[in-house]
């Protein structure tokens, strides 16, 4: 059935400014991580990637190596590009990333100009695209100069393959090295997406500081904890949930006890919030001003539809604040 993009998308949704760039994101972002791989069913992607952008969430967050295998989500992705989004190319910040182990041989990990320029290419014939808006260098290479990785997402940009650069999982310090490489060739750098959320909180220790003072934006990925920080476990684990899934990157294990009884009191405070726990997870992470946009994962549309109705409450008392810390411990 053909779709076609809902006429009040943007009725209720609010973008924040990414970093001090000219670039708006919406408050939740879609990521295709998990789910969208070659065994997953097509129309449950379709429905969430088109459902996404019906509610406002215009940025859809992708990289080389999601799947499985490697490639498969970004060919999920164009698939639905060509039989339905086309027509709202310019309404869409698509993002990709290279950085993680891709294919055989020495070319193809890390961050080295070979590996990160050939990878957007074949990211782009994946997808179907002229050019992505957001290209990452997905993790720090400590072999290889900055001044390489950096010249490569500027050849990047200078080429028109990718609008705007920016890495990911970089610390404070080699953060703003590449912001300094990247201001001198006067290559527009928005960004560094790292993992943030209640129950891992590294980045307070100095990148909020840091992004605030250089105005790179921080994209933030996993803020629901793959999924703890909503109801997903809250009765065991589901069979079809990602902690239930083999060859995740969360084991059963990593759902404890000990998180659930906090979990559970986060629950609590979010109802008398009004929110579900998953927006109030959400809440957490964007109450930072540098936090241009939370990216989350979905295996269902209710998900997404869930998470996005954050945008109707995102602001937090110092109350609030204290309770949930006191949670946290
Ligand atoms: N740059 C990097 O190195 C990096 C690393 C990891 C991720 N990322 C990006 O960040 C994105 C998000 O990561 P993530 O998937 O770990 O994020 P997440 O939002 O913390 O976890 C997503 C999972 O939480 C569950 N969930 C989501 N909304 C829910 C709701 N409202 N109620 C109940 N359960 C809900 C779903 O689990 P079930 O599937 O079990 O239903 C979903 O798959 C990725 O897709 C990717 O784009 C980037």
């Amino acid at each position: 059935m053909t779709w076609s993009a809902n006429e009040n998308r943007y009725r209720n949704a609010s973008f924040r400014r990414t970093g001090n760039s000219g670039l708006m994101l919406p408050p939740v972002s879609l990521g295709l991580w998990h789910n969208f791989g070659g065994q997953a069913d097509y129309s449950a992607c379709r429905d969430m990637v088109c459902g996404a952008f019906d509610l406002g969430m215009t940025h859809m967050d992708l990289a080389n190596n999601y799947g499985p295998p490697a490639g498969a989500a970004e060919e999920t992705f164009g698939r639905i590009m060509k039989a339905d989004l086309a027509p709202w190319r310019d309404e869409l910040i698509i993002s990709t990333k290279a950085g993680y182990g891709m294919w055989p041989g020495p070319y193809g990990d890390f961050g080295s100009r070979k590996y990160l320029l050939a990878s957007l290419d074949a990211s782009l014939r994946r997808m179907g695209l002229d050019y992505v808006d957001i290209y990452y260098h997905h993790r720090p290479d400590p072999q290889t100069p900055l001044e390489e990785t950096m010249g490569a997402l500027a050849q990047a940009v200078r080429s028109g393959k990718a609008l705007y650069a920016a890495v990911s999982n970089y610390d404070a310090p080699r953060m703003l090295q590449a912001a300094a490489l990247l201001r001198d060739m006067k290559i527009p750098f928005i960004a560094n997406q790292v993992r943030y959320h209640m129950f891992d909180r590294w980045i307070e220790d100095s990148l909020v500081q840091a992004a605030d003072e250089s105005g790179v934006g921080l994209v933030i990925f996993s803020p629901l904890a793959q999924g703890i920080l909503t109801d997903r476990y809250l009765d065991g684990i589901p069979a079809d949930s990602r902690a239930g899934t083999a060859g995740t990157f969360l084991q059963s294990g990593d759902v404890t006890d000990d998180k659930l009884d906090r979990v559970r009191a986060l629950r609590d405070l979010a109802a008398g919030r009004g929110q579900t726990l998953a927006q109030l997870a959400l809440a957490f992470v964007l109450r930072h001003r540098c936090v241009a946009t939370a990216i989350i994962g979905a295996s269902r549309m209710s998900q997404i539809a869930d998470c996005q109705a954050v945008d109707a409450n995102m602001s937090l008392d110092d109350e609030e604040l204290a309770a949930i810390l006191d949670i946290l411990g």
